[in-house]
């Protein structure tokens, strides 16, 4: 409508024109007008190769982050390098940049899924890096792109999904947690004839399930009489603001030449421990366990550590036994050779043992209710 009301005007105008004399010379070019609207964002392309979600903040200024010359806030040039050192930064499975897998895998497919987008295939993947976490082109800073509280979904049945919420640590949460399993176990299926069948190697909730074992959740609990207790304190104080960058981001500056600084341990590196040059013995991020254990002198506080060890290798050479796990922990279950559990729970023993394992802090993250799940787990598969 309003085009054509455009042109019957234009029209108009030339008709008025008809009627006078030769044009005269041209007047001065008047100023320049207004700039127009910005037109409506185009279509996103099928593959996410730039993305560009944020915005981009126009008062940024580029030397704050980008000469080490000027950058006395931010430190760039060293967080690079730490990360670098990091397993984010120098592992290798962001290679898993298919839509199923990239979205804790890579940047570009974590910053679809922040943003509500559909994940794709991720065809220029880069790993967990600097624009996964932060947003500082958007922001010009290095606040945290999520503390969103995130869900841990339950892979037992009749177990609700949890709910992880230890500000800071949402961030850490939001990958490392865990993925669901097909067939789910379940605890009240005891009966003589009540079968479970695995039929693949992967029967496990994959490799993210700190978020899990830190806050207790996630295990399976046999029906029979057995503890289960929780280090709830690994929930509270500063783990409760900070979760997981309470212990694993903990700033840490040079000691003594030769010894851990920050480049090799804690800060974005995220390691725990290091080894020195010429040294055997690791060098253990205890700082923070310090603001709570005021004695201690290494993780394995207590000895819970060497027992958590000590259970693992008794399930573990169980579960060889049965011909469940081969020496290397991987799963012996294939389409054409299942692994049958009777009684259907009895799979719950090997969940169990694939979480402890996977979780990486042997014991560390809940020492009580990992160790109390390792006790129970040797109890079932004894009988
Ligand atoms: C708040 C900090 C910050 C500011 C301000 C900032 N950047 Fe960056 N920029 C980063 C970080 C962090 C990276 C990634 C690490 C690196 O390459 O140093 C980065 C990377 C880049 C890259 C490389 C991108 C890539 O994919 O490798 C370019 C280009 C860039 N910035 C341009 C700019 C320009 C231009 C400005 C000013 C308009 C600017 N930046 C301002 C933090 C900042
Ligand atoms: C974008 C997803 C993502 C986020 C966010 C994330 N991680 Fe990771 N993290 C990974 C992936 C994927 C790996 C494995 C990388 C590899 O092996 O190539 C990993 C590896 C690690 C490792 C090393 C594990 C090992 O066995 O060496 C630690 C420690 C770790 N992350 C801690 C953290 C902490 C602490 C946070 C929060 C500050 C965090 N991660 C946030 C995805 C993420
Ligand atoms: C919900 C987030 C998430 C999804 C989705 C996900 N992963 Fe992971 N994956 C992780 C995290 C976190 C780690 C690292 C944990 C660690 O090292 O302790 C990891 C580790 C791995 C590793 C390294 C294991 C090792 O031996 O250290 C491989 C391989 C892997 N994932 C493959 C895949 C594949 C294949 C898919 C898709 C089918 C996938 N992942 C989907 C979060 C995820
Ligand atoms: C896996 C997530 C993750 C990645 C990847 C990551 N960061 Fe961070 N970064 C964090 C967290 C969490 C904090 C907050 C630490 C704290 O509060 O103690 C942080 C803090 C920072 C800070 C300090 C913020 C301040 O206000 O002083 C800077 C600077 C920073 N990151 C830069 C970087 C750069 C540069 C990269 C890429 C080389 C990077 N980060 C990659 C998670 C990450
Ligand atoms: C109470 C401090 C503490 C908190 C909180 C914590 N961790 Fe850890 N984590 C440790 C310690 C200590 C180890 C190493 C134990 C060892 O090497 O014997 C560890 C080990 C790990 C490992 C195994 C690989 C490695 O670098 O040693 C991963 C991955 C990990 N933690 C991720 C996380 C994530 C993700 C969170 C939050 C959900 C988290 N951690 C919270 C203390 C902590
Ligand atoms: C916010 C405070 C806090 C922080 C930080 C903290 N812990 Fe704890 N931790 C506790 C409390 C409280 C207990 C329960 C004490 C008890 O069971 O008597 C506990 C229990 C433990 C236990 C079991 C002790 C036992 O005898 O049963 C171990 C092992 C442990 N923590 C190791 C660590 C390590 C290693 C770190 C640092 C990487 C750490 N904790 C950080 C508060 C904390």
């Amino acid at each position: 409508m309003k085009k054509l009301a455009t042109i019957v005007l234009i029209a108009l105008a030339f008709s008025l024109n008809a009627c006078k004399g030769p044009e005269g010379p041209a007047g001065p070019q008047g100023l320049a007008g207004k700039d127009g609207k910005d037109g409506l964002n185009g279509k996103d392309g099928a593959n996410a190769g730039f993305v560009y979600f944020d915005g981009f903040k126009t008062d940024l200024k580029c030397a704050t982050c980008h000469t080490p010359d000027i950058d006395t806030t931010f430190f760039v040039a060293g967080k690079v390098k730490q990360w670098e050192n990091s397993t984010h930064g120098n592992g290798t499975a962001w290679s898993e940049y298919s839509s199923g897998c990239a979205e804790c895998h890579t940047t570009e497919a974590y910053q679809l899924k922040q943003a509500g987008k559909p994940v794709t295939n991720i065809l220029n993947p880069t790993p967990p890096g600097c624009f996964a976490c932060h947003k500082p082109h958007s922001t010009g800073d290095f606040s945290l792109r999520t503390t969103t509280p995130v869900a841990l979904p339950a892979s037992i049945v009749g177990v609700a999904d949890a709910t992880f919420d230890l500000g800071k640590g949402n961030l850490c949460a939001s990958c490392h947690r865990p993925r669901t399993i097909s067939p789910m176990p379940d605890p009240t299926k005891t009966g003589a004839t009540d079968s479970l069948v695995v039929t693949n190697n992967r029967w496990y909730t994959h490799y993210g399930v700190q978020s899990q074992m830190l806050t207790g959740v996630g295990a399976f609990q046999f029906t029979t009489a057995a503890t289960y207790t929780k280090t709830a304190a690994h929930s509270s104080g500063v783990i409760k603001t900070d979760g997981c960058v309470a212990c694993h981001m903990e700033n840490v500056s040079p000691i003594t030449p030769g010894q851990a600084y920050g480049a090799q341990i804690g800060g974005h590196t995220m390691k725990m421990e290091f080894v020195a040059h010429g040294s055997t013995t690791p060098a253990q991020l205890l700082t923070t366990c310090k603001t709570c254990h005021t004695s201690i002198t290494k993780f394995d506080y207590n000895g819970k550590q060497t027992a958590f060890q000590a259970n693992m290798d008794t399930l573990k050479s169980l579960l060889v036994a049965k011909g469940w796990i081969d020496n290397d922990n991987g799963i012996l279950a294939t389409s054409a050779k299942p692994i049958v559990f009777k009684p259907a729970a009895r799979a719950g023993i090997l969940m169990n043992y694939m979480t402890l394992l996977h979780d990486g802090s042997n014991g560390v993250h809940n020492p009580a209710y990992m160790n109390d799940i390792v006790r129970a787990s040797i109890v079932e598969a004894r009988k």
